[in-house]
């Protein structure tokens, strides 16, 4: 359990002073030029050291992908693109860095930017965030008045700092999707390789991170690698923001300490779940795209990316959903494979074609509409287009399926059966008349 003295986002609720003496208050650019006197491999040595894995989802290292950007300046300028897109299903935590803390965003932006050699950085910020959008402008506007960044700052170190707002497509999320939405274009996934570290905006040396990544980044860099990796699990360190959603009594968003169990955080920040802990019938733990967990493999399982992993799911984004016994399960999964439908940007044929065939077969099973053998059918599908893919989105549209299918297939047939019931009474009625 995180205690007090260890929170990085002591604004989370927005109870304080969001601006620029507010978060001087709290220790934001307290000491950023020492950090930076340190020099870049010093800082990129400690982020690999702190064991933190990058927050937007796939939970790679982020000292690592640091250290993959050219060491020495070529031609090409650097940049580092911050993931502000949050459309992830059930994700809204960015959003509480972006308007309530929005210092500790844009101190990190300069000392990864320095890290990496880079002297401009770009935040694209999801299309429906306009008033978040709005703070973090302000915040920004601040910084520059206090001459924290631009050239010839207090830092000695020029820095540059734009935000883009995008028009509201999951897939711009996608990393590469990001970066052509950024350079104007369509939002459609590239290939890779080359990866963005050699080839990423504007053809030029790129690391794409999510907000929360970032946003510990100074923290971690003044109170030292050891602080933040002593707390949580090994391989999965450090604290986490929760995003907590669905049937519990109190949904909330959340600064806990990776690894926390759900219980524990259920009962702790969430006042429990709805109708109680009998009444719990399964969780996606990491935003929409993972498979979910049923409620008995779930109750004490430690929140984080191995342990969720073992039950073949995930941490993701830590978008939590909680679904009690009155929710209709096949029905929710199925207005997810909706939602992947509608995001596929339709460049390839197993996501273009897969998720809307997927989604058909899914709204028939809602109903039980279909035949036993079309479950194995569907589920073989899943595999076709998982992997299959230039981005996850194929693979995010895939796995809850999957999910559903592991550990609700008799719930799935029970109503294929008792839609035949009805059908075969119908008919038999009919004949009767
Ligand atoms: C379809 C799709 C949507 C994504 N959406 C987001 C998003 O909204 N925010 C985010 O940070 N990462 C998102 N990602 C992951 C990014 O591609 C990328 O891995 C991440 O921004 C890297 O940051 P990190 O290393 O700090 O985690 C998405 C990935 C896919 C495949
Ligand atoms: S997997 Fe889907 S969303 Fe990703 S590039 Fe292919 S068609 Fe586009």
């Amino acid at each position: 359990m995180l205690s007090d003295k260890d929170r990085i986002f002591t604004n989370l609720y927005g109870t304080q002073d969001w601006g620029l003496q507010g978060a001087l208050a709290r220790g934001s650019w307290d000491g950023t030029k020492a950090i930076i006197a340190k020099g870049r491999d010093w800082i990129i040595d400690q982020m690999k050291a702190s064991g933190l894995r990058g927050r937007g989802g796939a939970g790679f290292s982020t000292g690592l992908k640091w250290s993959f950007m050219p060491k020495n300046p070529g031609p090409k300028p650097h940049y580092l693109v911050v993931n502000a897109d949050e459309s992830e299903p059930g994700t809204c935590k960015d959003r509480e860095i972006l308007r309530h803390d929005p210092h500790h965003l844009i101190e990190g932006c300069m000392l990864a930017s320095f890290a990496m050699g880079a002297h401009v950085a770009y935040i694209y910020v999801r299309g429906e965030f306009v008033r978040e959008r709005e703070r973090l402008e302000a915040a920004i506007a601040q910084a520059y008045e206090a001459r924290l960044i631009g050239k010839n700052n207090i830092h000695g170190y020029d820095f540059d700092l734009y935000v883009h707002h995008g028009a509201g497509a999951y897939i711009c999320g996608e990393e590469t999707a990001l970066l052509e939405s950024l350079e104007g274009k369509k939002g459609q996934p590239r290939l890779k390789p080359p990866f963005p570290a050699n080839m990423g905006l504007y053809g030029c040396p790129t690391t794409v991170n999510n907000v929360e990544s970032i946003a510990v980044a100074p923290t971690i860099l003044r109170r030292g690698a050891s602080w933040f990796s002593g707390l949580g699990r090994p391989n999965n360190t450090g604290t986490k923001l929760f995003c907590i959603s669905g049937h519990v009594n109190r949904p909330c968003t959340v600064e806990e300490e990776m690894g926390i169990t759900f219980r524990e955080m259920i009962d702790k920040h969430c006042g429990g779940i709805r109708g109680g802990w009998d009444n719990l019938l399964a969780v996606i733990p990491g935003g929409a795209s993972v498979p979910l967990v049923p409620a008995e493999q779930i109750a004490d399982a430690n929140m984080d990316f191995d342990s969720l992993r073992a039950l073949r799911s995930g941490l993701g984004s830590a978008a939590v959903i909680v679904m009690d016994k009155s929710t209709d399960v096949i029905k929710a999964i199925a207005r997810l494979s909706a939602f992947y439908k509608h995001e596929s940007c339709g460049q390839c044929t197993p996501c273009r074609e897969g998720t809307g065939w997927m989604w058909r077969v899914m709204e028939r099973l809602v109903k039980g509409e279909a035949e036993k053998k079309e479950i194995d059918l569907l589920l073989q599908v899943t595999t076709q287009v998982e992997g299959h893919t230039i981005c996850a989105l194929g693979d995010a549209a895939a796995w809850p399926i999957q999910g559903l299918i592991r550990h609700f297939r008799p719930l799935i047939e029970a109503r294929i059966d008792a839609y035949h019931s009805r059908t075969v009474q119908g008919a038999t009625l009919v004949a009767a008349e």
